[in-house]
């Protein structure tokens, strides 16, 4: 049975991952570690907060006491690292808690992996490991920039971070392979197109747009609207994370990605024809700085070499989604009452 420590599981991608790793096997320890920022919520974790399979220790990531601790009183074997500041527009106005969150955090972690999945901690030309062990980095597409109107990106493309979100990604990748290299740490890199699915904080375009459609709130969309993203339900990253943790070549990295490229207004329009809304509600706004025009993922790696491809169309996720926005109300009011509506009004209202 594994025990895997799951950092960042109250956040979006990372409370789905646990719902799937419950549903999907029977014999799982996790450990959920969750600073519990404004991004983190118990509540997308309520159903399963009595199951014996599951674990929640409050702790930051950089707290390297904290790391330690959960490694040895539950002898941790496998380290999946969600816990990130994620969201691109805040590391414009603030970058200085990305640096610190996702470049020192993941240094404490593959450090307390190193030296607690040692054979010999003390021997600096030890690269042995405990059997089984594995420790995996969920990255981003966003380390490889941006793309003009044609091609994909692979595993091989040059790392070209844009924002400071995407830098202190890409940095904290770096520092992954570093161990790989120097400490022959077994680990793997994953790097993922935009998610969307149920749980997703309002921050992001896809809730976000829904959140306001159903309000009858206008829609900012940044410049022209044409920028365009490889949509992935959610799901299905978290399938592609498990066939990388079961399959995936140690020291390797895999792209994720959906087939699935969509310009913003698309998505908008989309949006509200679910909701029953008209496009009076669209208003376009000042672009983001640095906005990177388009992604694409090359998926060839991870379907040829693990068998693993996205099940859900855009289609069907996408009903579905907007369905959860609207059967969940509670859950949404929640998050967008106190600081939400802060950080909305700085960020939208001179827009
Ligand atoms: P999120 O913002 O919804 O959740 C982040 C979680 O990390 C929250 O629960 C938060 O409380 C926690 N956290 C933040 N700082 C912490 C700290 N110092 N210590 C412990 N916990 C801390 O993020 P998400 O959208 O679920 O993304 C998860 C990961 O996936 C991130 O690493 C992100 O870079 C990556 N990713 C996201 C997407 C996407 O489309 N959302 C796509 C590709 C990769
Ligand atoms: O590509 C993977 C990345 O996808 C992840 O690494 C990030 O954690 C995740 O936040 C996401 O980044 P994006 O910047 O692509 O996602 P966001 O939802 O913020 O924006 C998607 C697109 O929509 C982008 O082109 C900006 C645009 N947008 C966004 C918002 C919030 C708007 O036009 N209006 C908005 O109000």
């Amino acid at each position: 049975m594994h025990t895997m420590l799951v950092t960042g599981g109250a956040g979006f991608i990372g409370s789905n991952f646990i719902h799937y790793l419950l549903e999907t096997y029977d014999t799982v320890r996790i450990i959920n570690l969750d600073a519990l920022t404004y991004a983190g919520n118990l509540e997308n974790l309520r159903d399963v907060e009595s199951d014996p399979r599951y674990v929640f220790v409050k702790g930051d990531v950089r707290d390297k006491e904290t790391v330690d601790r959960v490694f040895e009183e539950y002898g941790v074997d496998t380290l999946v690292h969600f816990a990130a500041e994620s969201h691109v527009d805040r590391s414009i106005t603030q970058p200085e808690i990305f640096l610190s969150t996702n470049i020192l955090g993941t240094g404490v972690l593959l450090d307390s992996a190193k030296r607690h999945w040692s054979l010999r901690p003390d021997d600096k030309y030890c690269r042995e490991y405990r059997e089984g062990v594995r420790y995996l980095q969920v990255s981003t597409d966003e380390v490889y920039g941006a793309l003009g109107k044609t091609g994909m990106f692979t595993e091989t493309t040059p790392l070209s971070p844009n924002s400071p979100y995407s830098a202190s990604k890409t940095s904290a990748d770096l520092l992954v392979r570093a161990y790989s290299e120097t400490y022959g740490l077994p680990v793997n890199i994953t790097r993922c197109s935009n998610n969307y699915g149920p749980y997703q904080f309002p921050e992001k375009l896809i809730p976000l747009m829904i959140h306001n459609c159903l309000a009858d709130q206008p829609l900012p969309v940044y410049g022209d609207g044409m920028q365009i993203r490889d949509w992935l339900h959610v799901a299905d990253h978290c399938a592609a994370i498990d066939a990388v943790l079961r399959r995936g070549r140690c020291g390797e990295v895999y792209n994720i990605g959906g087939n699935n490229e969509k310009a913003n207004i698309e998505i908008v329009r989309l949006i509200l024809a679910a909701t029953g809304r008209d496009e009076s509600l669209i208003r376009y706004v000042k672009d983001r700085p640095g906005h990177d025009r388009r992604y694409a993922i090359d998926n060839t790696k991870i379907t040829t070499e693990l068998g693993w491809a996205p099940r859900y169309t855009f289609e069907q996720g996408m009903a579905e989604t907007v369905q959860w926005y609207l059967d969940n109300t509670a859950w949404v009011e929640h998050v967008v009452s106190g600081a939400y509506r802060d950080y909305y009004r700085d960020m939208y209202d001179n827009a």
